[in-house]
This record gives structure tokens, sequence and C-alpha cells, in this order.
């Protein structure tokens, strides 16, 4: 494989050895023996523990606090309240772009959702700050929650999810729905759902002066440092923040949340280091989640099954001092063709803690009420699903009119449909029974996720001893970003594999932009990529200057980096080390930068996303309504492929995902209290492995020459989209039952 690149009119061509290898884990030694320190494995000398104690009612305000009692617990060093709270240099409420979280940060006495931190007790040990925190016996002021998609006055959203307008359309709906031979209209609808990474926020934070020292997992370095230097009046630069390694992120560690803010002021306060861990319970409120939504899809076709209109709204919740809202209904904007699109948005206030982007924000929801429509639909036409996708095929993305920098989505469902054994599926429902008479179903859904890519930075560094170093402040949550990093690193540098060193995961290393919307290999990587560029360009012009050089004159036909050598693109045999020409010039090293950005004018020329086609066979028991996925099969088509290895796993973990939304996923509210009934992981369930059947990725291969010079789109959240649909979808065609509300369980199913 050979990559291109151009760099200051030069075109140096070289060899690609490490992108597209399936490497396993740069990381996967250190995690399986242990030896990854992640934040709470910190122990600066000195270090006390602060728990936080939260609030147990959803609307009001804290009355009392019994301090004392805290106060007077062996080890109790401090208790963090109102009172004696430090003041901080901006108002947490204040948020000047979308990507800040509104944060309670014990500035007032006000409660305004359940799990709300309302103290944090600082002690010499765990268990001291532990009972310190369960002696404080709040009373509270309370008023009543308001709960539930009905719980308050209903409004048009400004804006939806990161900025998209609450409201588009193309064509005229109504005519499209008058004039069709065939109309649908369903709700369907999705439950609160909670991020639950295994490990929970947590932080270690050390103040020297007014420089601050932090360990924290983190899916947006920059970000996070900028937010804690605006609140605490500090320069960013004092702040150092780590973040190596992270046992999950999902999207609830994009913005940098108030319990990691109450970790700094509690270090502030008793001036120690301080550590604080979230309890599981703590996770289900302060640090986002993914809002339930009420969709209603309606869908208009002519006889032969071509769609007239599509119509998609979307009914969802925010907090009361917030303003994420699940974008839900943009689904449709980029999967069927049809003449008259139209979605909206609407949305209510209530006491809950800010919803955040959970794992595909809005296309997981979305796609769900979609996918499950058009199975309603291409059973009205008395069509197989995978027909009326496919009579329904866009080649322009349907809401703008737009080309596709690149769509392998025919030859996704061609693949898919292929592998599962799709085309001896019978059409009607409650066809099919296995061995055991258990109902047999198989559905089918399309995925979709944005190609998107952000800004990004990187440094790189060639030494001459023949090896390299590339620096970005990218972000693991498990998912081998380092390692797909690294091997774009190592043929940028034109370098084996083992002879970079790559580094990531801190803030004192260039800004990679937030770890996602699927977006993180395209901006770091892009950035990476960029600054190989730059260092190899630099090592060039010192060979081709140089008369000494055989690389001498070689500035028209440009160079190749392969292995450590530069070599003449006209006469490869002509080479030199990286060590040589840098020894000749008298250097020990030489420094690149890079920086990644999207492309405006392809950006307005093409609609850019990742596809996909998610088959699914679930098994039913006729009696009991138990529902059992025994086989999911995805294939995918997302640009140019870093790390088979890496993706596939990627996917896995969105379909194992799908399941979960289907059948699993669901917070429960009390509708007295507005409290989270179910916030422990026994009780919010998730697929277990015994839920987990076959799975099987297909790597669709797919050329993308737009949406940046690697070709690379995202991967990380597609897999979760289309799947939870094919599996309703195959549960209606195992039982002939159509539920509308998710997770389907036992009682929906038999209900
Ligand atoms: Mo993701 S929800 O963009 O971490």
């Amino acid at each position: 494989m050979v990559e291109m690149t151009s760099i200051q009119g030069q075109t140096h061509t070289r060899q690609g050895s490490s992108i597209g290898q399936p490497l396993t884990r740069m990381d996967g030694v250190l995690k399986v023996t242990g030896a990854a320190r992640y934040a709470a494995d910190h122990h600066p000398a000195g270090m006390l523990y602060a728990v936080m104690a939260v609030s147990s009612i959803a609307r009001g305000r804290v009355a009392s606090l019994d301090v004392a009692a805290a106060m007077a617990h062996p080890g109790v060093v401090q208790v963090m309240t109102p009172g004696n709270a430090p003041k901080l240099a901006e108002d947490p409420d204040a948020k000047t772009n979308p990507f800040m979280f509104r944060m309670d940060l014990l500035q007032n006495d006000g409660v305004r959702y359940p799990n709300q931190p309302i103290a944090v007790v600082i002690a010499d040990t765990l268990e001291s700050a532990t009972e310190g925190a369960a002696l404080l016996a709040p009373a509270y002021v309370t008023e009543p929650a308001r709960v539930g998609l009905d719980g308050n006055a209903s409004f048009a959203p400004p804006a939806v999810g990161v900025g998209n307008p609450a409201e588009m359309h193309r064509g005229d709906v109504d005519a499209g729905l008058k004039g069709a031979a065939l109309r649908m209209d369903a709700t369907y609808e999705t439950p609160a759902q909670y991020h639950n990474p295994m490990e929970p926020h947590a932080i270690v934070a050390t103040w020297d002066g007014d420089t601050l020292s932090i360990d924290t997992p983190s899916q947006g370095l920059a970000m996070a440092q900028g937010r804690l230097a605006g609140l605490f009046g500090i320069a960013p630069e004092g702040i150092h923040i780590r973040s190596p390694f992270l046992g999950g992120g999902f999207g609830c560690k994009g913005l940098l949340s108030g319990p990691q803010v109450l970790g700094v002021m509690a270090a502030r306060l008793v001036d120690r280091p301080v550590k604080l861990v979230l309890r599981r319970e703590q996770m289900y409120g302060p640090v986002g989640h993914r809002a339930p939504t009420r969709q209603t899809v309606r869908l208009g076709a002519a006889s032969d099954g071509a769609l007239t209109a599509v119509s998609h709204h979307a009914k969802t919740a925010s907090s009361t001092f917030d303003d994420f809202f699940e974008p839900a209904a943009d689904t449709a904007h980029t999967v069927y063709a049809s003449p008259a699109i139209a979605t909206s948005h609407e949305a209510v206030r209530l006491d809950t803690g800010t919803p955040l982007f959970m794992r595909a924000p809005g296309e997981a929801t979305g796609s769900i009420a979609m996918e499950s429509a058009i199975d309603e639909m291409a059973h009205a036409c008395g069509m197989d699903p995978l027909a009326f996708r496919l009579k329904n095929y866009s080649d322009v993305e349907p809401i703008s009119g737009k080309p596709f920098s690149s769509k392998a989505l025919r030859e996704c469902y061609a693949q898919g449909a292929a592998r599962f054994g799709w085309a001896t599926r019978p059409l009607a429902p409650r066809q099919m029974r296995d061995e055991a008479g258990l109902l047999v179903g198989w559905g089918m859904g399309t995925a979709t996720f944005p190609a998107l890519m952000f800004q990004g930075h990187a440094r790189a560094v060639l030494r001459s001893d023949g090896t390299g170093v590339m620096e970005t402040g990218a972000h693991d949550m498990g998912q081998g970003a380092w390692t797909a990093l690294a091997q774009i690193a190592a043929d940028g540098l034109g370098l084996e594999q083992d002879q970079v060193e790559f580094r990531a995961g801190s803030s004192d290393l260039p800004d990679a932009g937030i770890a996602g919307g699927s977006a993180h290999t395209a901006t770091a990587g892009m950035a990476i990529h960029g600054a190989g560029a730059d260092v190899i360009a630099k090592l060039a012009d010192l060979a081709m200057d140089d008369q000494r050089s055989p690389l001498f004159g070689a500035g028209n036909t440009g160079v190749i980096a392969r292995s450590g050598r530069l070599h003449r693109r006209d006469d490869e045999g002509r080479s030199e080390s990286y060590g040589d020409i840098l020894a000749r010039a008298g250097l020990t090293e030489i420094e690149g930068r890079g920086a990644s950005a999207s492309d405006p004018a392809a950006q307005s020329a093409y609609a850019m996303h990742a596809h996909g086609a998610v088959f699914a066979e679930v098994k039913v028991d006729p009696e009991f309504g138990q529902i059992r996925v025994t086989r999911l099969v995805g294939a995918f088509a997302a640009g140019k492929i870093i790390n088979p290895r890496m993706v596939q796993s990627q996917y896995y973990g969105g379909m194992i995902w799908g399941v979960s939304f289907a059948l699993h996923e669901e917070a429960l509210t009390d509708r007295r209290s507005g409290r989270i009934m179910n916030q422990n992981l026994a009780e919010y369930h998730v697929p277990v492995n015994a839920d987990i059947p076959s799975v099987e990725a297909i790597l669709v291969e797919e050329h993308d020459p737009h949406v940046n010079a690697l070709g690379i789109k995202g991967v990380g959240e597609i897999g979760i989209t289309g799947t939870a649909g094919a599996i309703a979808n195959a549960v209606w065609h195992a039982t002939g039952i159509r539920v509308r509300e998710f997770p389907i369980t036992l009682d929906r199913l038999m209900g």
C-alpha cells in the first residue's frame, strides 16, 4: 500500500506498512497485568480522601446538614459545604459554548436534581470520609419533582445536540402523506439510560500555589483544562491533567463534570492532595445520561413501495438549568430517499441531571424508531424489508441533496445479507420455529453515523539515533485509539512501529480535540499524519540542499520515507538514513508540527457519513415471552480502516450496546420522588456474556477521497445504530407483536 502526501509543493510517496495491520493493543499487557494506573490508582504523599454527599430529593434546597457530627467522626479533616466552599472565579452556570456542562459546585444550597452533590467530606481514609458523609443527615425543603415526558410544559428547543436546528424540512410532507397509497403513523418510546463505564469518574488533585496537577479520566483534555482555568481563575498552562487510561467513557467523560471540580476545590480547601471517586449510584445524576425520547414517525409510500413522505418528530427532556437535547429526529436526514422530509423536536425541562452525549447521541435513539417504522411500512407494502430499503436507497443525502463523499451501503446490505442468509426469510411473521419450539424471527436495520473531524494538533520528532517521537494529547477510552494512532504515526514518520515512541493522554501535549463524535481517529490521526509529513519535509530539505547527500538535488522529484531512510523517488537505490542526514547537519533531532481541521469546501460539497447494515436473529419463548438474541451480523463501511482488529472490536461493542438498548437498559424513575430506583449495576440491566450470541462484524471496503487525506471515517458509535431496530424487527418477525416501547421486556411483549 502506498500513501501519497503533498507537502510544500513536493510529493512524498511512502510505503505505509503499519496502517491496516491488525496489531494488538499497545496497552494490552499493561492492562491485563494491572500495571496500567488509572486515575484512582494514584496516591500522592499526604493525600486525603473526599466523599460526596448527594441529594436524596429532586428539587428544593438543603435546610440543614449536621456538619458537627461529621467533623466529630475520627479521621474527618474537613466538611466542604456552601458555607466554606472555595469561591470560584467564574459562575459554574455560565456557558459560552455548547461544550460546557453547567455544574453544581456548592455555591448555594439549592437542589435541582437527585444525586446532586450537596457536601464533600474530606478525611484520612475512605472509610472515615464515607462515614462522615453518612452522618451529615441532610434535611430538605422539598418541592414536587417534575418527572417524565409529560411532567412539564413542552416547548421547541432553540437547538438540539450541540447546535443543530430543532426543526428542518425539505419538500411538502403533508402533500406527500396525502398523496400516498399507504401511510403509517406510530410512536416509539426509549427510556433514560446512564453511561455506566466500569471506571466511575475519579480525580486525584494536587495544588502547588496556583498550579494544579490532576489525574482524572477525560475524553477532552484541553477543554477540561480550559474549563478549570476559567473556574479557578488560573492560567491553563498551570494545569496539568494526566489521563493515560480510561475505564470507558461513552460520552460522560467528554466534558469536565461537577464532581471532578469538587475534588479540585476540596484539595484547595484543605491544601493537601485529595482523591474523590464517585460511588456507582453517584454516576446517576451529575455526569450526564441519555434522555428519554418519545418519537412519532409518519411515513407515506406509493403502491410500489417508494416513500412519498418521511416525518420524524421527537420529544425529549433536559434539565431545568442546562440545554442538552437528544437530537433523535435527525437520523431522518441521512438515510432514506423521499421527496418530502420533516424533522422536529420538542422538549420538557425536568428535575433531572443534565443529559449529555451518550454513544451515538440522537442516532441511537432515532434509528430505533426509524428502523422500526421502515420495517412496519415494508410489511404494509408487502415487501421484504431489505428490498424496501433498496427501493428507497438514496444516492444523495436526502435532506440536503448533497452527494455523499462515499457510500458503500449497498455493499453492506449485500454482504451482511449474504453472510446472515437473509434470502430465505419468510415475509410473514411467526413462520419459523427452532427444534425446541421457540419462535424464530429475523430483522434488519440500517446503521449510519456522521463522519466528523475536529481540530487537533500533533508534534513529531525524528532523532539522530533513528527513532522518532509522536506527541498528541489524544485519549484512549479502551477502544484502542493509542494503537491506531501509533500506527498512523509510524507511517507518517516512515519508521517501523517499534522505532516510534507514541505519547498521548496528557494535557501538556498538543491538543488533540475531543474523543467524541466518532471523530478521534480522524482528528488526532490527521494531526499526526500532518506532523509526520512536516518533519519528513524538513529532513528532506536538509538532505536535498546538501551536495554530500545522495539526495542532493532531488527537490523536484521528491523523496520516499521508508524504514528510517529517505530514498530518491526517481532512483530508489540512492538513499540516506535519517541519522546520517541529521548528523551531517549537526542536529540531534528535528521537529515537525501538524494540525487537523475539516475542509470547509469539502464539507459544503459533500455529505459525509459512515454506513452499515445489521441483521439479527432472535428466539422467543411462545409461552413466557423470553427473548434471546441468537445471531447478529453487521456489515459496516467507514472509509479507511487503520486497524481491523480494533475496528471489529468497536463494531462488536456497538452491536452489543444495541442488544442492551433493545432488550435491557432502562433507568426507572420513582414518580413521587423523582429519584432513580435502579441506580446500580444489579438492577440497571446491561447484557452479560450469556446474553450475547455469535456476533460478526464485516468490514466492507470503502475508499473516501473527500473526508480527509487518509480517508478515515469513524467507527466508535455506528455499531449501536441499526442494531436495536434490527432486534425489535426480529422480535416482531418471530411473534407478530410490535413493541414500540423500549427496552422490549417480557411484560411489554406479553402485554
Ligand atoms: Mo461520544 S457520545 O461522542 O463519547
